[in-house]
This record gives structure tokens, C-alpha cells and sequence, in this order.
């Protein structure tokens, strides 16, 4: 653990342990959205299916690296990650997608994308607000913000795919 990268944060008049738990929380969420997109690429069937099986693994390694960069973050803060996965899903933000009955129903696997991104956005936006709020940890911002563009392009992204 950082002991001065803590310091300076709580310094700035961050609750550092409340905000452990929020990149917690993020830290489940990216884990079960690469568990759930990784699952999909695999089921996505029917024509046009391999397309957006690609673009599906692509976002996929997106959320790896974002558990990756929130694990680092976590740490540098002098916090954990949870060592136990089944803590994961007791503690993520987002609900798990439901997977479309029919994985060859493109459409509704593109919509589960979309529907779990927005819920990705909602939760990075509040830690944002909240930083803005509590006082400023620019690193911490700077690696949220960094996570909430990319979720709001994998957004944009399906929802092009959709066409709707
Ligand atoms: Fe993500
Ligand atoms: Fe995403």
C-alpha cells in the first residue's frame, strides 16, 4: 500500500475507506460484465453472430483491464480486493443481466450489452459526483474517468450494432 498516496487522499478530506468500498463494488462489477460478455461471445449465434462475437470479446478484454485498474487503485489506497469471488456478486452494483433465452435472438443479446453498460455508466458517474462533492483525488478521478469513457463508448457502440 501507498502509506503517502493514502495520506494525501485523506488529507483532501476523503473518507478513504468509504471510498475503498465504492472501487470495490466497481471492481465485482468489472469481473461478472467480463464473466457475462465473455459467456455471450460464446453463445451469440446465427448470421452475423461471429461480428458481433468479436466485438463482444473486444469490450470483454476492456473490463478485464478495468478490475485490473481498480485492483491497482484499491491497493494503492491500502485497501484489498476481495479474496473470496463468490464476494463479488454479494457486493456488485449492477445487477446480473439476465442471458437471452435465445443467443441466436441477436438483437436481445445486443439490448443485455447495452442495458448492463448503462448500469456501468450509472455507477462511475456517482463516484465521480461523489469525489467532485468530497474533495479531490485526482488519481482516483482520473482512473474513474478514464473507466466511464470507455464504458460510455462500449454503450455507444451496441447501441450503433442495434441500429435503433
Ligand atoms: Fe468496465
Ligand atoms: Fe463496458
Amino acid at each position: 500500500m501507498g502509506r503517502k498516496a493514502r495520506e494525501i487522499v485523506e488529507r483532501a478530506g476523503v473518507n478513504v475507506n468509504q471510498l475503498i468500498e465504492m472501487l470495490k463494488k466497481a471492481y465485482a462489477d468489472e469481473w461478472i460484465a467480463f464473466y457475462y460478455y465473455s459467456l455471450l461471445a460464446k453463445l451469440a449465434k446465427g448470421i452475423g453472430s461471429t461480428e458481433i462475437a468479436e466485438q463482444i470479446k473486444k469490450i470483454a478484454n476492456d473490463e478485464l483491464e478495468h478490475q485490473s485498474e481498480l485492483a491497482d487503485r484499491i491497493i494503492q489506497l491500502g485497501g484489498e480486493p476481495p479474496r473470496k469471488f463468490e464476494d463479488l456478486v454479494k457486493i456488485a452494483n449492477c445487477p446480473y443481466v439476465k442471458v437471452p433465452e435465445n443467443t441466436g435472438d441477436l438483437k436481445a443479446v445486443v439490448k443485455a450489452i447495452i442495458e448492463a453498460e448503462g448500469c456501468a455508466i450509472e455507477a462511475y458517474d456517482k463516484i465521480l459526483k461523489w469525489l467532485k462533492e468530497v474533495g479531490p483525488d485526482p488519481i482516483t478521478f482520473h482512473v474513474i474517468r478514464h473507466i466511464l469513457q470507455e464504458e460510455v463508448e462500449h454503450e455507444d457502440l451496441f447501441e450503433t450494432i442495434l441500429g435503433e
